[in-house]
């Protein structure tokens, strides 16, 4: 179901009857069944494994995977209406998808042989096995060129065995496979890290601490350790030293991913403001039609809807990007940065909207608000996301 027209030239972004469809479908998912058990699984910090599921078996675990690899063989703005719909019922839900289909799934499909896609990338984009992509280190995160750990091709050229230690790893504590960024040859700085595939269910893989966090707490995140892990040469993912770019340009696509989480998010702390400036009343008359209300609710339509266009735009470069080979880093970075915090902007005022009530556990809103947060920081924060557009525009490395 790949829409956007083919050809370099007249490249267009179209909502066809197609994504309606699947806009509707995801629509009735979340709204029926992940937006009732949000509020528990935040409490309990339980990994949603029944709902997860659910979505592998519609397709939503490898929405830009061709089917012949297990996917949904759809178009980057079928992954972001996805997104959006899935976020907006439970934001946890929306990084699971996002880290499975971006950060994983992305990977293996731009840069794995036909042997990985197989072993590798078929069982997580059918969403029968879980993906997880690790870069970020407890001594390297923003900085991500520099990190400790290290593989070491053992004497038969077998092998690689892996020892370090990673942290901060989206779906860590129930992944299957992980793509894993370690350096082979530390003097060569972020010319010598090399992408891995990593099952985790061999001898020297041990998950570690689970984060506790503000915010999608349903998300599993944790630390993992390699304890003299021996991981196959044919895992290599792509070439040996070059797995620096690999990270960066699967981030391109990861970022998307979070915007569209962003607007998800913004989109339903503002449908919920809405309703109560509607509702609520004050001084005799609702609560909306104070001015200082009304200003609130323009501007968290008219960023959200920014958000939204600029989304678009990420997605049509990337579509560009299938034929050209073109890097879409800066308009997934701009997209990235606006709609993040767009999501703080418009859960801050949906909070303030809605008074103690948005402060309270019995309402939505404050999940929000806590759940937008993290667009801000992973998969680089917003200082990054900065730091790469004016590089862009400068022309500077
Ligand atoms: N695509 C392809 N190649 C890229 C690239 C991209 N998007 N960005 C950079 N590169 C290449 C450059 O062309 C350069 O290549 P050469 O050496 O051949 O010239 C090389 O990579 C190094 O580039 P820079 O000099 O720009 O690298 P840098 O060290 O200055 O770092 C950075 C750039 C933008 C700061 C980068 O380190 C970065 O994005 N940091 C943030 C990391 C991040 O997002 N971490 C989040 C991890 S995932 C996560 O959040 C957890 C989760 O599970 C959700």
């Amino acid at each position: 179901m790949v829409t956007t027209e083919r050809s370099e030239q007249q490249l267009s972004l179209t909502m066809t009857e197609e994504h309606e469809m699947l806009q509707q479908a995801v629509r009735d998912l979340a709204q029926k069944e992940i937006a009732p058990i949000a509020e528990r699984y935040d409490a309990s910090g339980e990994f949603p494994l029944e709902t997860v599921r659910k979505m592998g078996a519609m397709g939503l675990m490898g929405i830009e995977v061709p089917e012949a690899y297990g996917g949904a063989g759809m178009d980057s703005l079928a992954y972001v209406l996805t997104m959006v719909e899935v976020s907006k019922a439970d934001a946890s839900h929306g990084t699971i998808v996002s880290v499975n289909n971006s950060l994983f799934c992305h990977g293996i499909l731009k840069y794995g042989t036909e042997e990985q896609k197989q072993k590798f990338l078929v069982p997580v984009a059918s969403g029968e096995k879980i993906g997880a992509y690790s870069l970020t280190e407890p001594m390297s995160g923003s900085d991500a060129g520099t990190m400790e750990s290290r593989a070491v091709l053992n004497d038969a050229g077998t092998h690689y065995i892996i020892n370090g230690r990673k942290s901060w790893v989206t779906s860590g504590p129930v992944a299957d496979y992980v793509l894993l960024f370690t350096m082979t040859e530390p003097e060569k700085k972020h010319k010598g890290i090399t992408a891995f595939l990593i099952d985790a269910h061999q001898p020297g893989f041990i998950r570690g601490k689970v984060e506790p966090k503000l915010g999608i707490r349903a998300s599993a995140t944790s630390e993992l350790v390699f304890e003299n892990y021996a991981c196959p040469v044919e895992n290599v993912l792509g070439e040996v030293g070059h797995g620096f770019k690999i990270a960066m340009a699967v981030l391109d696509a990861g970022r998307i991913g979070i915007a569209a989480q962003a607007l998800g998010i913004a989109e339903a702390a503002y449908e919920a403001s809405v309703q109560y400036a509607r509702e609520r009343q004050a001084f005799g008359q609702a609560i909306g039609q104070f001015q200082m209300i009304q200003q609130k609710i323009a501007d968290m339509k008219t960023r959200i809807e920014a958000s939204r266009q600029l989304i678009y735009n990420a997605c049509l470069a990337k579509e560009r990007s299938k034929i050209t080979g073109e890097r879409y880093t800066l308009q997934a970075s701009m997209a990235k940065l606006f709609a993040s915090e767009t999501a703080m902007f418009v859960t801050h005022q949906a909070v303030q909207i809605h008074g103690g009530m948005g402060y309270s556990k019995e309402l939505p809103v404050e999940r929000y608000f806590r759940d937008a947060k993290i667009t801000e920081i992973y998969e680089g924060t917003s200082e990054i996301q900065r730091m790469v557009i004016a590089r862009n525009e400068l022309g500077l490395r």
